[in-house]
């Protein structure tokens, strides 16, 4: 059986933290504010592919009132959702990921960001897309108040 998932996060610039997305560190003079490393790309990624077995959230999963997940590294947070038991028996036929942030310009990381995915996925860094768009300085992104990520996953579940 095929099953289908999408996730969509939000996280606010802001001083004095790392930017981490998908796995990687950024350079750039903002980072994300947020309980975890606040890496965004890998919240949505969570999100997707938690929404695809109708498993609910990563709020529901790892709770910001939760100390054990303060500054925790979202890829951790990806394997321990890649080891529920409910994944026992899923493939990852593919994951399409897209970043919405006027600045800074991802392309050159996200080489990079597939592979430490694909890594923790176990699966092949082809079945792994991660993009940048711009929103043309409109809205809060393009004004650089945060940035947006979504991500789009089909699994396939053997029965
Ligand atoms: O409309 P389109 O997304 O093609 O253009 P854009 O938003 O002006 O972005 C131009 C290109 O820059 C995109 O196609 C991405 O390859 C790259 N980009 C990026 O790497 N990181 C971003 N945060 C935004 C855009
Ligand atoms: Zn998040």
């Amino acid at each position: 059986m095929l099953r289908i998932g999408q996730g969509l996060d939000v996280h606010a610039f802001a001083p004095a933290r790392d930017l981490i997305l998908g796995g990687v560190k950024i350079d750039y003079e903002y980072g994300l504010a947020g309980h975890s490393d606040a890496d965004v790309l890998t919240h949505a990624l969570m999100d997707a592919l938690l929404g695809a077995l109708a498993l609910g959230d990563i709020g529901k999963l790892f709770p910001d009132n939760d100390d054990a997940f303060k500054g925790a590294d979202s890829l951790k947070l990806l394997e321990r959702v890649m080891s529920l038991e409910q994944f026992k028996n899923v493939t990852l036929v593919n994951a399409d990921i897209t970043v919405i942030a006027q600045k800074p310009k991802i392309a050159p990381y996200t080489d990079m960001m597939r592979q430490k995915l694909a890594a923790v996925l176990k699966c092949g860094v082809d079945r792994i897309s991660v993009k940048g768009t711009t929103t043309e300085k409109l809205g809060f992104c393009g004004r650089g108040e945060g940035i947006t990520a979504m991500a789009i996953v089909l699994l396939e579940v053997a029965q």
